[in-house]
């Protein structure tokens, strides 16, 4: 395995970046906003598809120990953990026929599943700190073989972030469960990954991420949805309940995917769903974005130093300080 290079690695003008980010209206603060508005921006896509609970946040996390085993600088591991949060932003543009679909998907239905990488990058365009997420965003579903999309780009034309991206990704809808099909277990998937090596997957990341699966890295991230937070099983939809942190026995939490009700109990330590047999109602399927899970993201991202990164875009999205 080699250490992975950084086509952004270092950037030598933070100095600069610096003391423009006190210039500008807003400053730091505004910046924190806006990226703190860019995370929210995600949980739109939680709330679209009940099968992606979590999602977001294990492909954050893969991707962030992903970036940080290939060698990369914080700043870069913390801007892929972001990407990795922000990847499949544009589904929130395909129809529930597609996305809620209870089966396989056909060439039709595929074709407008393709479509959600660019329905991101556009949805993207004006937003502030944008650039940092766009390679994540645009072209996690590119393949080293060429045979991917939207762009079919081959080997190192893929962006870092989103050949790290795409393996999280796949790894992830294959640990995950379907409306058609259980999770798989952590070492077949990981040996899914090992095979396509070469092919769909970046030779190098996707041994490194072969090596931290079996150094057992992935199996508190695999099933759960938050750090120490495993998804609650639903006798009908499988692992897919996410409870809050904050959750406590005795408090009802409802499946998205069929709307059936539990009510948490403790057993053994730990908190586990009981059907109460009850539906939830249109109102307790309401959905919040974790603002808990999103500031700790904040401040993780803040102590990787994302900030050294250039903040502010000239006019076509260009970091200002980039060229
Ligand atoms: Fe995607």
């Amino acid at each position: 395995m080699t250490r992975v290079q950084s086509r952004t690695a270092s950037y030598p003008w933070s100095w600069l970046h610096a003391v423009a980010s006190h210039l500008r209206p807003g400053g730091r603060r505004g910046d924190e906003q806006a990226l703190l508005s860019l995370l929210n921006l995600a949980w739109f896509v939680e709330a679209r598809d009940p099968y992606t609970g979590g999602h977001l946040w294990r492909v954050s996390r893969y991707a962030q120990a992903l970036a940080e085993h290939a060698g990369l600088s914080p700043p870069e591991v913390a801007r892929i953990a972001l990407g990795g949060f922000l990847h499949d932003l544009g589904k929130v543009g395909v129809p529930d026929a597609v996305l809620r679909k209870a089966g396989p998907l056909g060439e039709a239905e595929w074709q407008v599943m393709r479509t959600h990488p660019q329905v991101g990058l556009r949805l993207l365009s004006a937003y502030p700190l944008a650039h940092w997420v766009r390679d994540a965003v645009g072209s996690h579903h590119e393949r080293c073989d060429g045979q991917g999309y939207p762009d079919g780009l081959t080997g190192t034309a893929i962006p870092l972030a989103a050949r790290i991206v795409g393996i999280c990704d796949a790894f992830d809808a294959m640990t995950s469960a379907r409306p058609y099909r259980a999770p798989m277990p952590i070492e077949r998937a990981l040996g899914i990954i090992d095979a396509q090596s070469g092919t769909q997957f970046d030779r190098d990341l996707a041994a490194h991420f072969v090596a931290l699966g079996r150094a057992g890295r992935w199996s508190h991230i695999a099933g759960h949805s938050d750090e120490g937070i495993p998804l609650l099983h639903c006798p009908h939809c499988g692992p897919t309940l996410v409870r809050p942190r904050e959750a406590r026995a005795g408090q009802l939490l409802y499946c998205r995917n069929c709307t059936s009700a539990f009510v948490l109990e403790a057993s053994r330590g730990e908190l586990q769903a009981r059907p109460t047999g009850a539906m939830a109602s249109a109102s307790e399927l309401i959905t919040d974005a974790d603002q808990a899970l999103l500031h700790r993201l904040l401040a993780e991202f803040a102590a990787l130093r994302l900030w050294a990164l250039p903040v502010a875009t000239g006019a076509r999205g260009v970091p200002f300080a980039a060229g």
